[in-house]
């Protein structure tokens, strides 16, 4: 009887998955999995750049699910406010902030940590955008957007915030997360690209210099993942196939954030200034 009544669903699902081959050449669905953990990171005052959207929206959820309390960012308030509304936590605060003007990374970090109520120990260096224009057809226009966000913005918050954590008198734990990218490791052909080895660059060097002061700098290097920055993918649903890289597929947000939360608890304590790379075998081609 069983048999008989999951058949039509057997076949419901054979057509779906004919449908996405017909339509992308492949179909791939990605389960959530998660280690089993809890409050790792419970009494920690976060800041996660572009929280409000994709992975940092993710990491900002994974944060929160052990026991922290997160700061998220964004330029666009609407997107914050839904943000907020998404993840549900008395111990989330939005603020608005432009990681592309400087000249405010220092109050901002301020009214983060008012928000939080005291000064931060975390630093998630996330928020970044794209452009698709490539090599020889990079405008200077583009080139100076997208290092505004990706490259002088997380570099000039990191400066703000290790300033003011090497004037503090104490020395407890802290670290720094940068979001670089799979393009990070492979020939640069556009100015994201560039911006994702500038990250690259910076994560080794400040994982050693603040190493010493108790601040632990790595970064993440995710590889396609089901965001609002892959337009062309998203259309896909919940179908992740891709032919692009050897796992034949795209990551989940979350994948990228378990990531970012493993580095962010003291099982990681040892790893110093490097990028991990988490691209479905991308850089290996
Ligand atoms: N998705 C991928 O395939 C992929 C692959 C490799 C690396 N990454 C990296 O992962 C990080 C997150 O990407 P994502 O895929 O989650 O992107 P996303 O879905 O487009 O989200 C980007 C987030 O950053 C914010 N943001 C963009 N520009 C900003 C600015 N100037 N100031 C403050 N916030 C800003 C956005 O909010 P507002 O628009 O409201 O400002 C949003 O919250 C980025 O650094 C990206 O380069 C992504």
């Amino acid at each position: 009887m069983a048999k008989l009544t999951s058949f039509p669903r057997k076949l419901v699902n054979f057509l779906k998955a004919c449908r996405r081959l017909w339509a992308t050449g492949g179909s791939t669905e990605v389960p959530v999995a998660r280690l089993a953990r809890g409050n790792f990171l419970v009494g920690k005052r976060i800041l996660v750049t572009g929280g409000s959207a994709g992975i940092g929206f993710a990491i900002a959820r994974a944060c929160l699910a052990e026991g922290a309390s997160v700061v998220i960012t964004g330029r666009n308030p609407e997107k914050l406010k839904s943000a907020a509304t998404g993840l549900a936590s008395p111990a989330l605060r939005p603020l608005a902030w432009d990681i592309a003007d400087t000249s405010i990374a220092t109050s901002k970090l301020q009214e983060a940590e008012t928000l939080l109520g005291g000064p931060l120990d975390i630093l998630v260096n996330n928020a970044g955008t794209y452009a698709a224009t490539q090599f020889p057809h990079v405008t200077p226009d583009d080139w100076d957007r997208v290092y505004a966000t990706n490259s002088k913005g997380p570099f000039f918050l990191a400066q703000a915030l290790c300033t003011r954590w090497l004037s503090a008198p104490d020395r407890p734990l802290r670290k720094i997360v940068n979001l670089s990218s799979q393009g990070g490791f492979v020939g640069a052909n556009n100015a994201y690209r560039m911006t994702k080895w500038d990250i690259r660059g910076f994560t080794e060097f400040l994982g050693a210099r603040m190493a010493p002061e108790n601040i632990i700098v790595n970064g993440v290097a995710p590889g396609l993942v089901m965001t609002d920055m892959q337009p062309d993918f998203l259309k896909q649903g919940d179908n992740f196939y891709t032919p692009l890289n050897p796992a034949r597929r795209l990551a989940r947000p979350e994948e990228i954030a378990e990531l970012v939360l493993f580095l962010l608890t003291d099982a990681a304590n040892y790893i110093i200034g490097q990028t991990l790379v988490c691209d479905g075998g991308y850089v290996l081609k």
